[in-house]
């Protein structure tokens, strides 16, 4: 059979594993695929760049439209990043009548109406199991291995560096500030962390997963989200004393006709569930359905080779669509109609609730605090005050942790929001959800 020729936007991370993997695992490829899957042209910013991957019989370009209208390339993939010219292309490509894969998580929960429009339009497909949980093949579980369930929830960890941040502070060695600087020198965080700390990539992910479970769409801005950057080594030390772990969790459930609730946040998680002993950078992904019940992900969430894997299984798919004339066969999200989904209000949302206070040590305080969360029905599960560290005794104020019972989120902001006004209370709490 002919050979199916790939054109390559982007030689970074994961694009130079994209041809190593492809050199390596050749034979096994074309073995599984019955024809030679070649990349025939590269696009680069930098053509002065030295480069390290075997690039022979490859031309490389800087002009990212050679490679999209160079009529030996059935498939562009997209490993450019970033939203502005990775769009344009991408949409180029389409309208040229390209099949694309991408691993961009980013411009897929951004501009997904355009770019599924435009594939659909144009009778290509457009492919992705590198843009969530990286080597993770979560897309094609959610797509075609649960195709016959009804999913109910998604509770994951698709954040690596968030992760690897947490998993540094829990073990008691680093500060946050410590464990971002730690991430960044082993490069799981960007010169700029703030979309990994802030929960921005996070709710990226979980924008395209909930299409993919649910058949609806909420864009990434009206996913509510909360970062890691408040939590403090004495909050590991209070949720292990309470049998929890913390971790970055997206979650994603269905509500029946009151919609689709979703969210990404830290969030204290029990330390028997799977998902509290997930390390490091690595990713893992809860799913609950009505026929199968729970099952797990585990595995690498990012890094060039595992999201190159990624990439080569999505155009080995749809190398396979082109051979076999079924181009189009798998919607590309899952369903076939994507609506705009009904968002279930996260003030509606019961949770558990961890909250640490600094509060002025003197009589009285503490019963200011049980009585406002009393006024708004909040109950009290634990609640501990420390003997005092030499700097709480030097500035005359006491921590205070309370582990609450499950309550509606807007009761508990309203009575954090009268504690936040007593003038007792020094600082803004700290505030952690439970996973249910
Ligand atoms: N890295 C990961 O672990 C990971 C995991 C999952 C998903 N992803 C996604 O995969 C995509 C690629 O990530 P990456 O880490 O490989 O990025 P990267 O290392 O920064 O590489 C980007 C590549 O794109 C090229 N490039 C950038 N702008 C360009 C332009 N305007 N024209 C032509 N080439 C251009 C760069 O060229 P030069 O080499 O000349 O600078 C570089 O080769 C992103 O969407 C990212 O979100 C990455």
């Amino acid at each position: 059979m002919s050979e199916i020729g790939v054109g390559l936007l982007g030689l970074g991370s994961v694009g130079s594993g994209v041809i190593d993997l492809l050199f390596e695992n050749q034979s096994k490829i074309v073995s599984r695929l019955g024809a030679p899957l070649s990349v025939t042209r590269v696009c680069v910013r930098d053509m002065a760049k030295k480069r390290t991957v075997p690039l022979k019989g490859v031309e490389i370009t800087d002009d990212p439209m050679a490679v999209i209208r160079d009529p030996s390339v059935k498939i562009v993939c997209e490993l450019i990043g970033g939203t502005k010219e990775a769009k344009t292309l991408v949409i180029e490509a389409l309208k040229a009548g390209k099949h694309v894969v991408t691993a961009n998580k980013a411009l897929l929960a951004e501009h997904a109406e355009e770019i599924f429009g435009t594939a659909k339009k144009h009778g290509v497909d457009v492919y992705y199991e590198g843009a969530v949980a990286g080597g993770i093949p979560i897309i094609r579980t959610l797509r075609e291995g649960l195709a016959a369930d009804r999913i109910e929830s998604i509770h994951g960890i698709v954040n690596g560096t968030s992760n690897f941040i947490l998993s540094l502070m829990a073990d008691g060695q680093s500060s946050f500030a410590e464990a971002l600087a730690s991430a960044q020198k082993s490069g799981f965080a960007e010169a700029d962390p703030s979309l990994d700390i802030g929960g921005g990539d996070a709710a990226h992910k979980l924008s395209i997963l909930v299409t993919l479970a649910f058949g609806v769409h909420i864009p990434p801005h009206k996913i509510h989200r909360e970062g890691i950057q408040t939590i403090g080594s004495t909050d590991f030390k209070f949720a292990e004393r309470f049998g929890f772990a913390i971790k970055p969790l997206a979650i994603a459930k269905e509500h029946g006709k009151h919609g689709i609730e979703a969210r990404v946040h830290p969030t204290l998680v029990p330390k028997h569930w799977l998902l509290a002993s997930v390390p490091d950078a690595k990713n893992a992904l809860y799913v609950r359905s009505f026929a199968l019940g729970s099952s797990m992900y585990y595995g690498a969430g990012a890094g060039g080779m595992p999201t190159a894997m990624a990439v080569i299984s999505d155009l080995i798919e749809v190398a396979r669509n082109i051979t076999s004339k079924s181009e189009g066969r798998l919607p590309a999200r899952s369903f076939q109609d994507i609506k705009s989904a009904t968002i279930y209000p996260d003030e509606n949302v019961t949770s558990r609730f961890y909250c640490r206070l600094s509060l002025r040590d003197k009589p009285g305080v503490l019963g200011k605090i049980t009585n406002i969360l009393g006024e708004y029905s909040v109950s009290i599960a634990q609640l501990i005050q420390e003997d005092r560290t030499p700097q709480e005794t030097a500035g005359e104020f006491a921590s205070v942790i309370v582990l609450t019972h499950a309550t509606k989120v807007l009761q508990f902001k309203k009575a954090m929001a009268d504690i936040e006004n007593l003038e007792d209370c020094l600082t803004k709490p700290v505030v952690l959800r439970v996973v249910q």
